[in-house]
């Protein structure tokens, strides 16, 4: 018997002009049209992150392979599985790993992975809120445990995190006040959800212009580190307010990919900036990450950061995240 299921499917044409475009629409698909894998997965939900939205809108950077199943992260249960690792029934938890970019994503009620990327879902956060914090929240974990790493805890200063009101930014602005860091949050929508961020713990709202136009190379020395998701001139004027000694972590590049700025405060302050690569974690980081957000995340908050939306609504959502009118995280209930 054939299993047939729906899928947002990305597919690649060439236009009136030549160009090629990028089209998402949602298909009815059989396991014939998933690839190759050592695991097939019932998929109760993804989610939509930046890239998501992009892949699903129609922007180019994301999607590699034509035509693909969009969605960099899934949540489900395992049906089958040829990998040591897993047996039917078991509930797991897969972001990037080529997931939505080069593999068939977690837009789609099935799915066909290799299992070695894999991760159990945590008991205490379960299906639903795994797939709330999604890559955005565990990019937020993995910045944090940069920070960690670097040696800076609570008494060394506030911390900055940028894109507040986003995925990242949401999650970031929640684990780090739990954690005890008295956080700054910089974000465009400063009127409409200062209450919002202050309920995730920020004690400080900033509207990000401050941050956003060419700024002086060494500024007053103001955060002992910073979660960035936006990178350009945000990054470059919030790495030349750290403290002496301090890092910035990059993960994103909502207002730009480009780092316009010194060398000076790396070498008159001795900062640090560290990538932060979800899509290539290694096991372990992920397992070490996803193992902190089941213990440090609140998730009472988790739940007032979330909208769950429906498989057919993807698509509109992500064009509401691209337009800025998305706060916190978005989980896609792909059987709704
Ligand atoms: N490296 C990795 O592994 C990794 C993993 C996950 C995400 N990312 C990247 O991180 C970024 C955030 O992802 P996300 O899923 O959290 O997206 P998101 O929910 O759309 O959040 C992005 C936030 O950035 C802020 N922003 C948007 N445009 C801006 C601009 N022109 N200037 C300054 N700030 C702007 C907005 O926050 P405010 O409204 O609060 O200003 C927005 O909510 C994206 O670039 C994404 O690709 C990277």
């Amino acid at each position: 018997m054939t299993t047939t299921f729906q899928a947002w499917w990305v597919s690649k044409q060439a236009d009136a002009s030549g160009a090629a475009t990028q089209t998402a629409s949602l298909r009815e698909l059989a396991d014939g049209d998933l690839i190759a894998g050592d695991t097939v997965i019932a998929v109760e939900y993804s989610s939509i992150n930046y890239k998501d939205a992009l892949a699903l809108c129609g922007r180019p950077g994301v999607v590699r392979n034509w035509p693909l199943i969009p969605g960099i992260d899934l949540v489900g249960t395992v049906e089958s599985s040829d990998s040591m690792d897993w047996a039917p029934g078991d509930t797991v938890v897969l972001n990037g790993a080529g997931l939505g970019e080069s593999a068939h994503g977690g837009l789609a009620q099935r799915a066909r992975v290799d299992g070695s990327a894999l991760v159990r879902v945590p008991e205490a956060l379960g299906s639903l809120r795994s797939a709330a914090v999604g890559t955005a929240g565990f990019t937020a974990m993995l910045s944090v445990l940069a920070v960690e790493r670097h040696g800076v805890t609570p008494g060394d200063g506030p911390v900055l995190v940028t894109g507040a009101a986003g995925g990242v930014g949401s999650v970031a602005v929640a684990l780090l006040a739990g954690l005890g860091f008295t956080v700054v949050a910089s974000t465009g929508r400063a009127e409409k959800e200062a209450a919002y961020l202050t309920t995730l713990g920020a004690a400080e709202i900033l509207d990000r212009a401050g941050l956003s136009e060419p700024g002086k190379p060494m500024q007053s020395q103001r955060y002992a580190a910073v979660v960035d998701a936006v990178g350009s001139h945000t990054l470059v004027n919030a790495i030349a307010q750290l403290n002496s000694g301090g890092v910035a972590t990059t993960c994103g590049l909502a207002q730009g990919a480009d780092l316009p700025g010194s060398v000076l405060p790396f070498i008159l302050r001795g900062v640090s900036l560290a990538g932060i690569n979800s899509v290539d974690a290694s096991l372990a980081r992920r397992q070490e990450a996803w193992a902190r957000l089941e213990r440090d995340l609140d998730v009472d908050l988790l739940d007032g950061m979330t909208d769950v939306v429906p498989l057919a609504t993807a698509k509109e959502n992500a064009e509401r995240l691209l337009a800025g009118e998305v706060r916190g995280r978005t989980v896609v209930d792909v059987n709704a």
